[in-house]
């Protein structure tokens, strides 16, 4: 293993030919599920919801996922779900409408259960005031009164809109964990994706949030954006990395302007190709490696002594609709608009539309808009590509075990289309692992691919996916 490890890390600083990877530069999933999104239907409806909580041992614990929309205004490569606002009343209703939901959930599921993770997702939630996100929290806490010592409570954090009074809420609400959205401080790079952030502004939060005893701190950085050259994002790193940050969130940017209007706006031109996206992908791997930092999962890295990258070493990491995460083992209860909630066979997502959820919750129903009921086979496959996502291997014994299969009988064709990746030697397979090179790490989602039943029934041309590379 160790021998293996060394071998890795001296492949990632050779010299590669990043051009014969370019085929890989396909639409495919980002796996935070499996099955994936578009595969969510409306069959899944609040009664399966309801029966699903109801058989739910009270012994597994809670992870909530807390959605606020609202954000200032647009960047423009941004491809989560917001509304633009700036009227108080929006998100003062928005609130109530968030209590609304908190009393229909507390008559369905036992909010008694052990929570160990908390997120507060956006949107922006600290574009809400210091008052409302304190209102907010503290009747999430009257409803569920049975937080971990060591719940993990997190929130995601635009610095253009955070105060000391907010630090001081989330304080007061438990929180260790925030995350910082940069994506980029090249002038030029900022001002065409419409967000416009100085340094200095991000350097002052993380100092509010350290002197408040904060000692998780993420940055999140995307690459792949207008003008971006390896040159402009090793600059980028090299400043962030001054601020010290415990993880970073290294995002390949998700170009989907058929979903996303605001992407239109973009120049495709001013894209930088695939082969050299994997130069400042390589690049920012090295340049973070190289600074005691390791690579966790396809997009993060995190300090050693980070329980991100012990989780890897214990083989407990786990991937979900925030990424990567230590807490597996819990069932995920989405609230708020558009919020997507998981448990051991089923994912279900809530309306998308502020109306159509408002009058879900008038009428006192759950805002259940859609979701899937995991097959036997969809769990197989979302355990296979999961560990494949967060740990760059595959234990076949374990996955026989585990399941009762014959791997090389069950997956026979998935092995078929790997064999290119064997070739490349971007992963390597026996009989008892699949094991991925540090260059296939960065073409996880390609090798992933084989595995998902589903996306095969859809041809090349007609899927809906960012570009892998
Ligand atoms: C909800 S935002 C973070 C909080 C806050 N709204 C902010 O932007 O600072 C979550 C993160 O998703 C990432 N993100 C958004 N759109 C993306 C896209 N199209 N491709 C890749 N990453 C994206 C950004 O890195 C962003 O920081
Ligand atoms: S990146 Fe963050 S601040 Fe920008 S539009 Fe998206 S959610 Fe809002």
């Amino acid at each position: 293993m160790v021998k293996f490890r060394l071998k890795k890390l001296l492949q990632r600083y050779r010299m590669i030919d990043f051009k014969k990877f370019e085929k890989y530069s396909k639409p495919g999933p980002r796996y935070t599920s499996y099955p994936t999104a578009p595969e969510f239907n409306t069959n899944f409806t609040e009664v399966d919801l309801i029966n699903r909580y109801k058989n739910q041992s009270s012994d597994r614990a809670l992870s909530l996922y807390i959605h606020i929309p609202f954000c200032r205004s647009a960047c423009y490569f941004c491809g989560c779900n917001v509304i633009f606002t700036s009227k108080e009343d929006k998100k003062t209703k928005y609130i109530e409408y968030l209590k609304k939901e908190l009393a229909i959930l507390a008559t369905h599921l036992n909010t008694k259960r052990m929570v160990t993770q908390m997120h507060f997702g956006g949107g922006t939630p600290t574009f809400l005031s210091p008052e409302q996100l304190d209102d907010v929290i503290t009747t999430i806490k009257q409803i569920f009164p049975n937080f971990d010592n060591d719940a993990e409570i997190s929130c995601e954090v635009d610095p253009r809109y955070f105060t000391a009074e907010h630090m001081e809420v989330l304080k007061k609400g438990g929180a260790n964990r925030l995350s910082f959205g940069v994506q980029d401080i090249d002038p030029k790079v900022q001002e065409t994706i419409h967000r416009i952030q100085p340094f200095e502004t991000t350097k002052n939060v993380v100092k509010i949030a350290r002197d408040a005893g904060i000692n998780s701190i993420n940055i999140d950085l995307i690459y792949g954006l207008p003008y971006q050259t390896k040159e402009t994002f090793r600059k980028t790193i090299e400043q962030i990395i001054t601020l010290n940050p415990d993880r970073l969130a290294v995002f390949n940017y998700a170009h989907v302007p058929w979903m996303m209007k605001t992407q239109r706006k973009f120049d495709e031109t001013t894209f930088a190709p695939p082969a050299t996206k994997l130069e400042i992908l390589k690049d920012t791997i090295k340049f973070f490696t190289l600074n005691g930092y390791n690579m966790v999962g396809m997009d993060h890295f995190a300090k050693p002594d980070d329980e991100l990258f012990m989780a890897i070493k214990k083989g407990e990491l786990h991937r979900n609709f925030q990424g990567y995460t230590t807490k597996g083992g819990a069932d995920l209860i989405g609230i708020g608009l558009t919020s997507i909630g998981d448990g051991v066979d089923y994912y279900v997502q809530n309306f998308k539309d502020l109306e159509t959820y408002e009058l879900a919750l008038d009428n006192g129903h759950l805002p259940v808009f859609k979701g899937y009921s995991l097959s036997d086979d969809d769990i197989l496959r979302q355990y296979v590509i999961m560990e494949l996502m967060s740990n760059f291997a595959l234990d076949i014994k374990k996955v026989e075990d585990k399941f009762g299969i014959n791997f090389r009988e069950y997956f026979t064709d998935a092995l078929e289309m790997l064999k290119e990746f064997e070739d490349a030697d971007l992963i390597k397979v026996n009989d008892s692992k699949i094991e991925v090179s540090s260059t296939g790490e960065m073409l996880i989602r390609n090798i992933s691919m084989p595995f998902d039943a589903y996306l095969h029934k859809i041809p090349e041309d007609k899927r809906r996916f960012s570009k892998t590379i």
